[in-house]
């Protein structure tokens, strides 16, 4: 082999390890991140994220599992509560930290915080999530 084929030789095994660990990357980023809600109103995301399991009236629902009611919730005070769950979730509540950007979860905190019979009207802000994150 001359000197210049070797070279070669070892552009391309550098090259291809390269690409084989930018592919894990991807995969491991589209492993962890998964699905991104778009709609950006804390009502659209309620009608698509959270009715599902609290149910469109938020009064949750008991059956294969208990979703509690969010309706009149006083749980909901503390702004810092609901972001907390919503971001890293617990027991039956899914974490949506990966799917949801801060400003989103903002949103539906609000947006849950005065409906619903619920009037805590300290808006949260992306601040406060992104500060949650942690
Ligand atoms: C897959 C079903 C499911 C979805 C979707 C869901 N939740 Fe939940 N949520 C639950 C369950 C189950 C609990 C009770 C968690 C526990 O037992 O610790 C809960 C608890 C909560 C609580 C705490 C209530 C309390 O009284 O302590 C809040 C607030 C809440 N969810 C808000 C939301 C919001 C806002 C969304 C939409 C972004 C949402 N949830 C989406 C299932 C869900």
């Amino acid at each position: 082999m001359t000197r210049a084929s070797i070279s070669a030789v070892a552009a391309l095994t550098l090259l291809s390890a390269t690409a084989a660990t930018g592919q894990d990357n991807a995969s491991r980023r589209t492993f962890s991140s998964g699905y991104r809600f778009v709609e950006m109103t804390g009502e659209e995301l309620f009608a698509n994220v959270c009715q599902g399991c609290h149910m469109p009236d938020a009064t949750g629902a008991t059956g294969a599992g208990t979703y509690p009611s969010l309706a009149g919730n006083k749980t909901l005070e503390a702004g810092s509560y609901p972001i907390f769950l919503i971001v890293n979730g617990r027991r039956g509540m899914p974490a949506f930290g990966d799917m949801m950007n801060d400003g989103q979860v903002a949103a539906v905190v609000n947006y849950v915080r005065t409906h619903f019979g619920n009037d805590f009207q300290d808006a949260v802000t992306a601040k406060d999530v992104q500060d949650a994150r942690h």
